[in-house]
């Protein structure tokens, strides 16, 4: 199946644009009806680009035939510019996967691997996936986090940045994913006063300055999600993230893509644990889901204006 069909559209002119205007375009991830509609109409009502993130665990829970049919459902056209795009693909197969089902971009994250096999599984990907138009991301450098769910790394490296200009050379990948402190999860820094590491952002931007770089690990954990989240019988103390102040920084630099997952996980869970408490008479899951997917919107739109500053960048 051939992404076009879907009107979905690659990552290449949405990065050029984003790099020209200094914004980022907001990466989530989505695994059902429910995340995939609050995104998607966070991203129309925002006149925001948007790219659908699906992680290999998220492919299998929705299964290939309903994923296909919920993106087939939202007849889009490529003027909406939102592209589908495989998150932290683990092999090559599982990226040739993904471009067969459909999907405009991947990652092949093979950031734990040393740098040359690194590199040479990009270039496979980026081989493979550059003949059908697809683009394709890869990571130099390791998150890490106390909850690291896509990794599973323990412990993190930032990422070099006298290695980006040979690898990006080498493996003619679309755009690097690059470590300067952020990690995946909700539990992501001990105290607000952690910094992202902006000097190796300027000495990667150096080397690269037209490139596009990527920010995984994004979530900021907004504290109002979490304190619904425990007042309403979650079990989530000490849940912090980046602050937006230095997610908004990162983004007047060179980081044109920025990856949300937890923020979302949370606006979910925050809002099916109060409408529960809040109304322990409802049962019809429609109630309780839409008060998660109601969630996810308004802070997807939040996100778009507060941080990405994608708004009104179609
Ligand atoms: O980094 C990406 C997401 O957080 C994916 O997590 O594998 O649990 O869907 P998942
Ligand atoms: P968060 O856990 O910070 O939301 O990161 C998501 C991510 O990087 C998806 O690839
Ligand atoms: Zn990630």
């Amino acid at each position: 199946m051939d992404y076009k069909d879907f009107g979905l559209v690659n990552t290449k002119k949405m990065f050029t644009d984003a790099l020209s205007h200094h914004y980022a375009v907001p990466a989530f991830n989505f695994y059902n009806m429910e995340t995939l509609a609050a995104i998607i109409n966070a991203a129309h009502d925002t006149h925001s680009p948007v790219i659908l993130a699906v992680s290999e665990s998220a492919l299998k829970y929705m299964g290939e035939d309903l994923l296909r049919g919920m993106i087939w459902g939202l007849n889009l056209k490529d003027s909406d510019s939102v592209a589908l795009h495989l998150d932290h693909g683990s092999s090559f197969e599982s990226c040739v996967k993904a471009i067969k089902l459909g999907f405009s971009s991947v990652m092949i994250d093979g950031s734990k691997l040393p740098f040359d096999t690194n590199a040479a599984l990009a270039k496979q990907v980026a081989d493979y996936a550059h003949q059908y138009d697809v683009s394709v991301e890869a990571e130099l450098g390791v998150l890490s986090g106390i909850e690291d769910e896509n990794t599973k790394a323990e412990k993190s490296s930032y990422t070099n940045p006298d290695d980006v200009v040979n690898f990006v050379n080498k493996t003619n990948i679309d755009s690097l994913a690059i470590a300067i402190g952020t990690s995946h999860g909700a539990y992501k820094r001990k105290s607000e006063n952690e910094e992202l590491r902006f000097d190796i952002l300027d000495a990667v931007a150096k080397q690269l300055p037209d490139f596009p770089l990527v920010l995984h690990g994004a979530s900021s954990i907004p504290q109002h999600f979490i304190k619904t989240i425990n007042e309403f019988g979650g079990k989530m103390k000490n849940a912090m993230g980046i602050a937006t102040s230095q997610l908004k920084r990162a983004v007047e630099k060179n980081i044109c893509k920025i990856n949300v997952d937890s923020d979302s996980r949370l606006a979910f869970t925050a809002g099916v644990r109060k409408i529960l408490a809040e109304e322990p008479e409802i049962f019809n899951p429609r109630d309780y889901l839409s008060a998660g997917q109601k969630n996810i919107y308004n802070n997807c739109i939040d996100e778009i204006k507060n941080i990405m500053n994608s708004e009104n960048k179609l």
